[in-house]
């Protein structure tokens, strides 16, 4: 039988549910969020067929059987497109260009929030467009995002913001079974490589440096100070003249002088 969990989060679970989140992801959730928390947080009792948000926050705090991955996955906001804010990815190919002319190594670029995979395999596109040898990884801290964005598999009304000549280029049209949905074309798929981070965890895995990081419509949900933290992490693995590409509400960049701008929401990075 389905638990009743009718009754909206009490104010004593909704702040611990604010200051655990807080402190797993970095993730600011204001006081007017409770509905919105109520309802993520509900199917979650209803999958551990729990009826009490207590109960099933000393499930989180004890991190039972992995809940605590699971409460992190359903607290986060993972709306995105391919090509979101198209702009950013006319100067990746400019820089793509450019790349295939000097250089003897692929290109590596980060989607470092990259939710359920669109803006990675975006990177991807455009950088088989331009005939760049490139590495693209994509990362997130939500582990279910990124099994949608591994699988490389979209329903086709997920991707309007394709041109037919992408589609054609990149994608598979899936038959019988599949119809209505688009699978990445194998000569894509090796350009891309997923894993979980954390953009706030106390250490990342050792990457090799890049040549561009997108970092975009996730630094909204930080404080100030993770903003500025982040900055100075991004300066450790970019590459000098490497390109950061934020998201349309951010401007954290310009609070660290090396961090140029270069086009809209774009910085490149000039180290001292
Ligand atoms: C709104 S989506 C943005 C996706 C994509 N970058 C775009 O602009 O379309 C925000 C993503 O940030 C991720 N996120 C939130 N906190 C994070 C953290 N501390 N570390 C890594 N990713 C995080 C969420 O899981 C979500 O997938």
């Amino acid at each position: 039988m389905i638990p009743d969990v009718t009754a909206l989060m009490g104010e004593r679970e909704f702040t611990l549910v604010r200051r655990l989140i807080a402190e797993y992801a970095g993730i600011k959730i204001g006081p007017q969020k409770r509905y919105m928390v109520h309802n993520r947080l509900t199917r979650r009792l209803r999958a551990r067929g729990m009826d009490s948000f207590s109960d099933y926050l000393n499930l989180v705090l004890d991190d039972v059987s992995g809940e605590r991955e699971a409460f992190v996955n359903a607290l986060t906001t993972n709306l995105t497109a391919f090509f979101r804010e198209p702009h950013h990815f006319g100067l990746l190919r400019a820089r793509a260009l450019i790349h295939r002319a000097n250089e003897r190594r692929p290109m590596r670029v980060w989607s470092s929030a990259c939710s359920t995979g669109e803006e990675a395999w975006s990177i991807a596109m455009t950088l088989r467009d331009a005939e760049c040898p490139a590495e693209v990884v994509g990362s997130d801290i939500d582990t279910d995002a990124l099994d949608y964005a591994n699988a490389g598999l979209y329903p086709q009304d997920r991707a309007t913001s394709l041109t037919p000549a992408q589609l054609r280029a990149h994608w598979l049209r899936g038959v019988g079974d599949n119809h209505g949905w688009i699978s990445v074309r194998p000569q894509l798929r090796p350009m891309v490589s997923f894993m979980q981070l954390n953009l706030q965890a106390q250490r990342w895995p050792t990457m090799e440096p890049f040549d561009a990081i997108f970092c975009r419509n996730v630094v909204i949900y930080f404080d100030r100070d993770a903003q500025r933290h982040l900055l100075t992490r991004f300066a450790t693995v970019l590459r000098p003249k490497g390109l950061l590409a934020v998201g349309h509400a951010e401007s954290f960049p310009a609070s660290l002088a090396a961090f140029q701008p270069c086009g809209r929401t774009a910085y490149e990075f000039i180290p001292g």
